[in-house]
């Protein structure tokens, strides 16, 4: 096949956000984005992946480098996810088809690859046929391979795939940790196997006694090892002490090492309580978390490794302790970074129910996930209106329930349900009552029901708003950033986060959602084509309600002002402040416009004839000054300014976000600016995507020019290779601004 014509493609990969928005009047189109892929567009809807490699005889295991192919060593080709219906071959042979575009799927290839060092003789193809006609969710779901993919290769005696359980009982002052170990033998021969396991507190101390486990492993079958291990004074994993362990194996046959892992695990307790939430090695621990998809302006669902953890790391700025994977498996990158950062994670299933397919998708969120200590719940699923409250429902449930608890006896599993309060269906069999929005039903009779089950806030809030600015605009399709509306089943942030914090027996809540996304522009349609119900934006730039939520629910001091102060003399303007402190006071030009007392899980708010100037906020603590913040009327914009907090990279596929803001001669921020901004990279980088957060936007994601909007856009760059990347960003009018960005190989 003449693969010449066709284009060169880094993995991950998403088609779709290639594709310009449309005004296509279908509600799918709405809800996905406004681009052209669906049953409506098979011309967009399909894409073809190949990739050729060379295969030499293995050098694995040393001892029998001499003899070839699938006598030596195993190979699997491994696909952490594709969106979706995945059909691959391998020269020709079909290996399989996959349907859900957010499991991982994997085929052992030692049968069909070709292996050798002569010309041609080693070359192998792979083919890859992706099919996105058919919609999974309501979101943006992206189009094509948009996670990794694997070669492995192992000897025949190996550590099965998601081999590895490590669990973990806290007793006093120490911890007993089993490490079951599945041990695969693919091979003719019985093997005498030794399986030698060490467990590290930090690469230098081991934290307990190594151990070292012989068996015999017939041919072609596998057999469990279980080790066990005292470490004395663990370090208990939490969200403010993230403590993680590594499990180090080898495998080896006498003295020859067949295979090495490394598992990172962490040691904590969790329990669930009807009328203390959640309890965090002993202690009642308050879920502060926000919902999200997985997908990022410029890049959509193809985010690169550094990309989710940079969005992560944001989430914790934000003082959020919680993450959950709505409504679907996400990366295991993505659940690392919430091991490294200490944020609890409530996984979850894209779809509930038992046919062979999504009982296999849910066995394989909970084999390969269960190690990570942030999951603290399995979901088996959101708002599955069809099925939730019916009687089939109710044994659905109950299934899932019960090879949820086989696969991982250590956690409880949920559903998210927008309930009914009825407590019919899946709120029957599940240990945990994910409850989807207040305004649904009655909550506080549900509790009385069933007051022995604990009850978990799983998504709350869907208020709407659009960054910088301050009035609805259904024409441009935007929605006020004061805060003010929300959909029938959502809540503004101060009617359900008081509630939620006020009851001890709601464990805590998930706002729907820490970023924007694409699709579902609620409350609009067209021109709109992103979703505003982030805390922050489609890149991650915050808007105002993102500082209520820091104010109540961080430890540091708050005192944010809102909106700017660039407006026309004659207007009323309604100032905000969220903030933690007792007291504010807010003086415009030096003169006091009133000091009020802030309540608990409210905001103060006065109305201002304006006038430009400065417009300033004093927090006070006990009566004494705290924190001062103002904002200012800016001049005209007069240059760019270029910055990021990752000015060193590492090696390639490395991401820096660099932030593009226009200011004013005194280096303030405009907060109307909205210049087209060209960007031009040398070195060792390329632009892998653009966004400004403008939910109306019909600017293309892939592209080196953008406007600004409010004053601020995004740059996504990725490394490719070591050395100096430089971005300029120039635009009519301003002064341009560069910023180097250094490689380490
Ligand atoms: C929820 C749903 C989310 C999202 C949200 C928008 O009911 O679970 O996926 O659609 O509404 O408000």
């Amino acid at each position: 096949f003449d693969d010449s014509g066709w284009r060169q493609i880094d993995l991950p990969h998403d088609w779709a956000i290639e594709l310009p928005t449309e005004n296509i009047d279908e509600r799918e189109f709405c809800e996905h984005g406004f681009r052209a892929i669906g049953p409506a567009h098979p011309q967009n809807s399909v894409g073809w992946y190949r990739r050729v490699f060379s295969l030499s005889p293995s050098p694995l295991p040393p001892s029998r480098s001499t003899r070839r192919g699938s006598e030596e060593s195993r190979y699997v080709l491994e696909f952490d996810g594709a969106f979706r219906e995945a059909i691959v071959w391998l020269n020709g042979h079909r290996l399989g088809r996959h349907e859900s575009g957010y499991t991982p799927f994997r085929y052992d290839i030692t049968d069909q690859l070709n292996y050798g060092d002569k010309v041609g003789e080693g070359e192998n193809v792979i083919a890859v046929r992706v099919d996105a006609t058919g919609y999974e969710g309501w979101w943006y779901e992206g189009a094509g391979i948009n996670r990794h993919v694997w070669l492995l290769k192992t000897s025949p005696l190996h550590i099965a795939h998601d081999g590895v359980i490590v669990r973990s009982d806290v007793k006093g002052n120490r911890a007993v940790v089993t490490v079951r170990t599945t041990v695969v033998n693919d091979s003719d021969d019985a093997v005498d196997a030794q399986l030698s396991s060490t467990i590290f507190e930090n690469p230098k101390k081991s934290a307990a006694k190594p151990q070292a486990e012989k068996k015999r492993i017939a041919p072609w079958s596998s057999a469990e090892i279980v080790q066990k291990f005292v470490v004395a004074k663990p370090k208990l994993w939490s969200p403010d002490a993230p403590d993680l362990y590594q499990l180090t194996q080898t495998l080896n046959t006498k003295n020859k090492t067949q295979d090495a892992l490394n598992t990172t695990f962490g040691i904590r307790t969790i329990k669930w309580d009807a009328k203390r939430g959640v309890i965090l090695n002993g202690q009642p621990i308050k879920i502060k978390g926000t919902c999200n998809h997985h997908q990022h302006a410029g890049v959509g669902t193809a985010v690169p490794d550094e990309l989710q953890r940079w969005r992560l790391r944001k989430l914790k700025e934000l003082g959020s302790n919680a993450y959950r994977c709505s409504h679907y498996m996400v990366p295991t990158e993505t659940l690392d970074e919430c091991d490294r950062l200490g944020l609890l994670v409530m996984a979850e299933s894209r779809l509930a129910d038992t046919s062979p397919q999504f009982l296999d998708d849910f066995k394989a969120m909970i084999r390969r996930d269960r190690n990570h200590p942030s999951i603290i719940l399995w979901s088996i699923g959101n708002e599955e209106h069809t099925v939730q409250w019916s009687i089939a429902g109710e044994r659905i449930g109950k299934t899932l329930r019960r090879v949820a608890h086989q696969l991982d006896p250590t956690r409880g599993v949920t559903c998210a349900m927008h309930d009914r309060g009825l407590g019919e269906g899946f709120a029957n069999v599940v240990d945990v009552h994910g409850w989807n929005y207040i305004a649904v039903g009655d909550i506080e009779k549900y509790h009385q029901l069933k007051p022995n089950q604990p009850i978990v806030s799983s998504e709350e809030g869907s208020t709407v708003c659009t960054r910088g600015e301050y009035a609805d605009d259904k024409e441009r399709g935007y929605v006020s950033a004061y805060g003010l509306r929300a959909p029938k089943w959502g809540s503004l942030a101060e009617k359900w986060w008081p509630f939620v914090a006020e009851r001890a027996w709601i464990a805590g809540g998930f706002v729907w959602t820490g970023f924007d996304y694409y699709g579902e522009p609620i409350p609009y349609k067209w021109p709109c084509t992103a979703s505003h119900f982030g805390l922050m934006d489609l890149c991650g730039f915050p808007k105002d309600l993102y500082w209520y939520f820091k104010a109540w629910w961080g430890d540091e001091p708050v005192l944010h002002l809102l909106p700017h102060w660039n407006w026309n003399a004659g207007q009323t303007i309604d100032v905000w402040a969220f903030s933690n402190h007792d007291e504010v006071e807010l003086l415009l030009n030096d003169e006091s416009r009133g000091r009020q007392s802030v309540s608990r899980n409210g905001h103060v708010e006065w109305k201002v004839d304006f006038a430009p100037g400065e417009l300033r906020a004093v927090g006070y603590r006990n009566g004494k000054r705290a924190q001062t913040t103002f904002i200012s009327t800016t001049g005209d914009a007069t240059k760019l300014n270029l910055a990021t907090d990752r000015l060193r990279l590492r090696g390639t596929n490395d991401v820096a976000c660099v932030s593009v803001s226009a200011l004013d001669k005194q280096n303030r921020i405009h907060p109307n600016a909205d210049h087209l901004i060209n960007f031009t990279i040398t070195g060792p980088g390329k632009i892998i995507g653009v966004g400004n957060g403008d939910p109306s936007s019909h600017e293309p994601d892939h592209g080196s020019q953008l406007l600004l909007f409010h004053g601020l856009a995004q740059v996504i760059i990725q490394s490719t290779g070591a050395g100096v990347i430089e971005l300029c960003a120039a635009a009519e009018n301003l002064a341009p601004a560069k910023i180097a960005l250094r490689v380490a190989r």
